[in-house]
């Protein structure tokens, strides 16, 4: 309270004021990143908040156009990614939609991968056409067919590192000199790489994003997404942060914060647990085929060990019979639980077809290469023995 206060100010007044005061002056800094949970920023002057609301000063003013724990994410991530700036958003699909918003208008041509998650072909199919923006699908690992979709009016090349499902990986370094010789964005989604296994803007991408949901929390407690790239890359991102308005709540951050201490340690244990789940797997006389970056068998094994610093926690592959006999399985798992989302600390498993790529029809799906029989499997943090003895009871 100012000292020239003529009188105690009354209950409301101090309740309003006392809960926002901090301590200060001691010596210590805080070692985590305070969550900075508030909507608004105050001023002093009028003249201060015009100028910073103006981004003629630098500042805080709301949380919607950026805040101090969410900035300590976005500055970590963009480090981590080797981009100059990232723009963090509420989910992935918030990310995902932004960024591409972003970068089309009405009359530009978009070239997508045909096989990546759900959500995304939602975007792509469900409303990019809506807003006059034409979508072509093409399989990634095609080069060819990738040169021969782009045309004049081509803005932006959409792929992921690691393809959800279907696990395939792209020559990044080789789409993005195909986007650029276009005159596109290569865009490309690392969620199931994380920055720890990739870094694709050091390939060749201009744009990389992330649902943060996944790997980078690593604890299935906060919806987060994140999109990274150069600082004239992410200035009409943050524009589209600011109007369409998907932003991060500090909270989100901060649990993001603490996800990235333990990112790697995370990801080699993924990694190692899923090589011997994929390998038990590829013996097992009632799994028809499995398909993970760290086998012989991967149709991209070059690519895998060229781009990615292991081969992913995420592992598909088709139980013999279909449909029928991948339901059963997963109703007999007993520690495995069935459930969407993944890069968790629990092993997680899911039927795509009638889950996360419901939003593909029918014969799109076919054209992914999503078949019914297919189950994903996400592997966490559980001991490798308990998780292959739970897999083999449920075959
Ligand atoms: C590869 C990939 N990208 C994006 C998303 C969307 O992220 P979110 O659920 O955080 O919106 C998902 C969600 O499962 C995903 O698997």
């Amino acid at each position: 309270m100012p000292e020239s206060s003529p009188k105690r100010p009354g209950f409301a007044t101090r309740a309003v004021h006392l809960a926002s005061r901090m301590e200060g002056g001691l010596p210590g800094e805080p070692l985590n990143v305070p969550i900075v949970q508030t909507a608004n920023f105050r001023f002093d002057r009028a003249d201060v908040y015009a100028e910073v609301i103006n981004e003629r000063a630098e500042g805080w003013v709301y949380t919607r156009l950026g805040n101090p724990t969410v900035a300590a994410f976005e500055s970590a991530i963009a480090e981590l990614e080797g981009g100059e700036r990232a723009v963090a958003f509420a989910s992935g699909m918030a990310a995902i939609s932004s960024a591409v918003i972003a970068h089309v208008q009405a009359g530009d041509h978009v070239v997508s991968s045909k096989a990546i998650y759900g959500g995304t072909h939602g975007l792509m199919s469900g409303y990019l056409p809506r807003w006059g923006v034409e979508v072509t699908y093409v399989d990634t690992n095609d080069l060819e067919a990738v040169r021969a979709a782009m045309r004049p009016g081509t803005k932006l090349l959409y792929t992921e590192t690691i393809g959800n499902p279907t696990l395939r990986v792209p020559d990044i370094a080789a789409l993005g000199d195909i986007a650029h010789a276009a005159g596109a964005l290569m865009m490309i989604d690392n969620t199931f790489a994380s920055p720890y296994l990739c870094r694709p803007l050091e390939l060749g991408a201009d744009v990389s994003i992330h649902s943060a949901t996944k790997y980078i929390s690593g604890h299935a407690d906060t919806i987060a997404g994140v999109v990274i790239g150069s600082a004239e890359g992410m200035a009409p991102v943050t524009k589209t942060l600011h109007v369409i308005g998907g932003a991060l709540a500090p909270l989100n951050a901060f649990l993001l914060l603490r996800g990235l201490k333990t990112l790697a340690l995370r990801m080699e244990r993924a990694c190692a647990t899923a090589q011997r789940i994929a390998e038990f797997l590829c013996e097992h006389p009632k799994i028809e085929c499995v398909h993970y970056p760290g086998l012989s068998s991967h149709p991209d094994r070059d690519l895998v060990t060229r781009q990615l610093d292991g081969s992913g926690g995420m592992i598909a592959f088709e139980v013999a019979g279909g449909l029928e006999p991948a339901a059963k399985f997963q109703d007999s798992l007993k520690l495995i639980a069935i459930a969407a989302s993944l890069g968790e600390c629990h092993t997680l498993v899911s039927h795509p077809a009638s889950t996360t790529h419901r939003q593909y029809s029918k014969a799109d799906r076919k054209a992914a290469g999503i078949t019914d029989g297919f189950v994903r499997l996400s592997v966490g943090l559980e001991d490798p023995e308990d998780l292959i003895a739970d897999i083999a009871q449920a075959l």
